[in-house]
């Protein structure tokens, strides 16, 4: 079944996993609010995140830096100076473009005009490659076929970059119907700039982060002196950066506000290559752990033209979005780049000595930097699944449950005969140790329903045997199978129903 994000971002909205920002107000691109559902979600998410690659690890160790941070380490860091993508702005409908994100479709059509030249169209499109871009200029080339006859050869297809100055006048713009609207292309600085204190000036300006990297070399002197750690060994952390982002679109994949899940590995300069490689590996690993089991995931080592000059490598964790395949995850062997450059601005020392080798040098740095709203949104891309049952399509999102926002619902089967009290007695115990929902209204068919739409994997329904057996209902989501369970031993069996042990008639 191929997903259409429509639906997705339908079912998004309807059941409260993601909303856009201030929707009330009209929204604001490139924004976003997670609902009761997608906290949840982006919660499982980032703890699972922590879990595996800072808690069960002895070789890392957590940090929290501020969002607004000296803005000399913007400027040892590159994004002053470099951090930006080249825009170009519609004259004729103020919309404003990535222009490494637009391909130009030229077309020829059999029409002659008055001097017997064949008719051009040189059609802008927009996208992450030129397979995506060509989707709606295929549709705007079929209206002018009709008009002026249909190509006989396919369109040349040139990066608008690429397209010589003198000629970009005879590009027509992604929204309008005319040539000549596009403005030269120019530098956008990405960060958010705002102002430090009461006064507006220079002197006072401060960024939002664009990443939560920097935080982490800014303390590498800090977590040396204090948390007791010896290389090999890594600094992770989780929180907000902001992009100011020219067009944000795809739903949450490219927003201008968002989570980063980065690691930055410290490591002896002749090892670095084993860490790059593990980390990748581990990383790649991580998500198919967690349920991106599919074809879709895919790892992409960077060509050496692709590299940034201080890297030796770099590998995409990728994902095959409805919209095209993207960048979930970057890993880079970054050198000894940032620590240097902080030294060279900062003035201070941020070399390592080894006490074992009485060896004083720069580390090398693996980083893996992963963004917690696309892997969310990766999560419920491969989740989303239409299936049949008892002759019924129903909608469920296939979650694994360690990051299924609900792990369970409890419903009494009717609301009498004690059911909803055993009911409510075995919900408020689920309810100390997992996120569990009850629901006792409705037919009991569409509350699964509701639940299998959630991703919830388990429900647990106490009917009319409980009075007679002490037994309760269990239902699986993904295979809608049932069986019962001693109501005293219900706790249990979800706890080892979630940490994936064998239980006595799931299987
Ligand atoms: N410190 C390295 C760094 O920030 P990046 O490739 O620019 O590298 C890392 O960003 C990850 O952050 C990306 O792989 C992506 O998951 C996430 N990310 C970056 N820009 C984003 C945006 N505008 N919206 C959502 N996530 C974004």
């Amino acid at each position: 079944m191929e997903l259409e994000m429509d639906k997705l971002v339908s079912l998004c909205k309807r059941r409260g996993f993601i909303f856009p920002s201030s929707e009330v107000y009209g929204g604001i691109n490139g924004f976003w609010d997670y609902g009761p559902l997608g906290v949840e979600l982006k919660r499982n998410i980032k703890d699972a995140w922590w879990r595996d690659n800072v808690q069960m690890r002895d070789d890392m160790v957590g940090l929290d830096c501020s969002i607004i941070m000296n803005p000399r380490v913007w400027e040892a860091s590159g994004h002053v100076g470099g951090f930006s993508d080249p825009m170009v702005d519609c004259r004729a409908t103020k919309e404003r473009y990535r222009a490494d994100q637009m391909y130009v479709f030229a077309y020829v059509f059999p029409a002659t005009n008055s001097k017997g030249e064949p008719t051009e169209a040189w059609l802008a499109g927009l996208g992450g490659s030129p397979e995506e871009a060509a989707e709606p200029v295929e549709k705007r080339a079929a209206k002018l076929a009709k008009k002026f006859g249909k190509p006989a050869d396919p369109p040349v297809v040139t990066p608008y970059l690429q397209i010589a100055a003198d000629d970009r006048i005879k590009v027509v713009g992604p929204s309008t119907d005319e040539t000549g609207t596009l403005t030269e292309p120019r530098s956008f600085n990405l960060m958010f700039k705002t102002f430090v204190g009461a006064l507006e000036s220079e002197s006072n300006v401060a960024y939002l982060r664009p990443e939560t990297a920097q935080g982490i070399f800014a303390n590498f002197k800090n977590v040396v002196d204090t948390a007791r750690v010896k290389l090999p060994f890594g600094i992770a952390q989780v929180g907000k950066s902001f992009r100011n982002e020219i067009n944000p679109r795809n739903f949450t994949f490219r927003s201008r506000e968002f989570e980063q899940m980065e690691i930055e590995f410290f490591c002896r300069p002749e090892e670095a290559k084993d860490w790059y490689k593990y980390w990748r590996d581990l990383r790649f690993a991580w998500y198919t752990g967690l349920g991106l089991k599919s074809e879709k995931l895919r790892l992409r080592d960077h060509d050496p033209e692709e590299l940034a000059f201080y890297s030796t490598a770099t590998a995409d964790i990728e994902y095959a979005f409805p919209f095209g395949v993207s960048e979930l995850e970057g890993i880079a062997h970054r050198g000894a780049y940032d620590l240097t450059q902080h030294m060279k601005f900062s003035g201070k020392d941020l070399s390592y000595f080894d006490e074992e080798k009485k060896e004083r040098f720069t580390p090398h740095v693996i980083e893996p930097s992963a963004g917690a709203d696309r892997a969310t949104l990766a999560f419920l891309c491969e989740a989303y699944v239409e299936d049949e049952v008892a002759g019924e399509t129903r909608t469920v999102l296939k979650f694994h449950p360690r990051i299924a926002p609900v792990k369970a619902a409890v419903f009494p089967l009717v609301k009498r005969d004690g059911m909803p009290e055993k009911a409510e007695a075995i919900y408020r115990e689920l309810k100390r140790s997992q996120n569990v929902y009850y629901d006792e209204k409705g037919a009991i068919g569409r509350r699964y329903r509701r639940q299998d739409e959630a991703g919830t994997p388990f429900c647990i329904t106490i009917d009319s045997q409980t009075a007679t057996d002490d037994t309760v209902t269990f239902r699986d989501r993904d295979s809608c199978r049932q069986w019962r369970v001693p109501a005293a031993g219900a706790v249990q069996a979800l706890r080892d129903l979630l940490d994936g042990k064998a239980v006595p008639g799931a299987e």
